[in-house]
Formats: C-alpha cells, sequence, structure tokens
C-alpha cells in the first residue's frame, strides 16, 4: 500500500498534473509568493517597507536578504531549469522539491539549492511581522502548549535547535498535519524534501549569517532571541489550520 506522500508524489508525475500543487500544499507559499507557479519563477516584492522590522532585524539585512539572497536563488533557479526538459520546467516549486530524485542529474544540486531558497525565502517573508510581544493563538496555541509544555518550553526548544545548525541551515517548527515537531535542515533543503515525512513548514528562523551579520555580527544567539519579536502569529496559525485540514 502506497503512502500518502507516495501517493502525492504519483499525483503529481502523472503527466497533466504536474503544475498542481499537492492538495496538502495548496495555500503554501511558493505559488502566491514566487510571482510565477512554474518557470520561469520570479521574485516577488517583500511586501512591507524593509525597516519594518526595526530594530530587530534592520533594513538593510531585509533588503540585500530579500533583494539580492533571495533574487540570486531565484536568478540560478532559472538558470538551471532553462536546460531542463520540458516536463521538469512545468513543475511548480513544491513539486521540484518534492520529486528531486526525478530531476536530471546535471541541475539536481542546483534545484535542491535554489528551489529551497526560494521556498524557504517566500515562507519566511510572509511569517515575519513586529508582534509587539504577541504569541500564537487559537488551535496552534494549544498544540504548543500541549507539545512543548508551555509557550516558553517552546521558545527554549525552537531557541537551541537554532543554535545548534552548524554553518548555514533552518530551525523549525513543523506539522505532518496532526503532531508538531522542532527539526532543522541544512543549506537551503526543505522540510517539504524529506522523502519518508510529512513537513510543512509553520514556523522557520533562517540561519544563515547573511540573515543577521551585519546588525549582529557572529551573535548568532542574539538574533534568535530577537526573532521572536517578529514572527506573524496569525500567518503561522493560518498555515497550521491549513495543514490540520490536509
Ligand atoms: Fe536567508
Amino acid at each position: 500500500m502506497m503512502t500518502r506522500r507516495e501517493a502525492i508524489k504519483a499525483v503529481a508525475l502523472t503527466a497533466g498534473a504536474l503544475t498542481v500543487a499537492p492538495s496538502f500544499l495548496q495555500g503554501e507559499t511558493s505559488d502566491s509568493s514566487a510571482g510565477s507557479s512554474t518557470y520561469p519563477f520570479k521574485l516577488a516584492p517583500l511586501g512591507y517597507p524593509y525597516d519594518a522590522l526595526e530594530p530587530y532585524i534592520d533594513a538593510l539585512t531585509m533588503q540585500i536578504h530579500h533583494d539580492k539572497h533571495n533574487g540570486a536563488y531565484v536568478e540560478n533557479l532559472n538558470k538551471a531549469l532553462a536546460q531542463a526538459p520540458e516536463s521538469i520546467q512545468k513543475m511548480s516549486l513544491d513539486e521540484l522539491l518534492l520529486n528531486l530524485d526525478k530531476i536530471p542529474d546535471n541541475i539536481r544540486t542546483a534545484v535542491r539549492n535554489n528551489a529551497g531558497g526560494q521556498y524557504n525565502h517566500s515562507f519566511f517573508w510572509k511569517l515575519l511581522k513586529k508582534n509587539e510581544g504577541g504569541k500564537p493563538s487559537g488551535e496552534l496555541a494549544t498544540a504548543i502548549n500541549t507539545t512543548f509544555s508551555s509557550y516558553s518550553g517552546f521558545q527554549e526548544k525552537l531557541s537551541e535547535a537554532a543554535l545548534k545548525v552548524f554553518g548555514s541551515g533552518w530551525a523549525w517548527l513543523v506539522t505532518d498535519g496532526k503532531k508538531l515537531e522542532i527539526t532543522t535542515t541544512p543549506n537551503q533543503d526543505s522540510p517539504i524534501s524529506k522523502p519518508n515525512e510529512k513537513e510543512i513548514p509553520i514556523v522557520g528562523i533562517d540561519v544563515w549569517e547573511h540573515a543577521y551579520y551585519l546588525k549582529y555580527q557572529n551573535r548568532r544567539a542574539e538574533y534568535v532571541k530577537a526573532f521572536w519579536n517578529v514572527i506573524n502569529w496569525d500567518y503561522a496559525a493560518e498555515r497550521y489550520a491549513a495543514a490540520l485540514k490536509g
């Protein structure tokens, strides 16, 4: 019997279904934020002023991070896909990341890094909003309290994961549609690419130095502490509610 993920992959690979995101990912960040659901991908505007997250994340960091770093992921993803067969070019960002094993060898690493970079950052920009000490509410708050005992218990666990990422990567709060879990990924790997698990990002901390170096230099712990002030809990709650519906 096929697992749910295998079934999703099978559907995604059926001719004519390649541009349709799997149901559990619909409403995800990729299509709307990428500005185009398939190749050639575009960098969507940030959606708020560069200085909107001051003093926690500075304007210059946001400008360079969005325009230059995220911009480069989009550009390099398009360069890689320019050499790909049409069947691959027709795949959405979600489908590329769910089917990395189907990407031709000569562009697989470039697609993994740059589609992952585009996916992760498209999500990240939406997740950021000054919250003035706000906390999650509703079903997400209940799930966080149940899983981690308390909001502060959750903060401690996610912060710890973020600080333990060696080199560049991400720390995440993900769900499989039922339970919550904290995980990390190296480089620009996306949680949705994990072959044997369904992991939908609800919260993600970018701990690449490009996310904090200008303001915090090497002090990742200070950046992670500041990050709690810029989580858009309404967006995280929306994603969690959508993930529960499957
Ligand atoms: Fe980044």
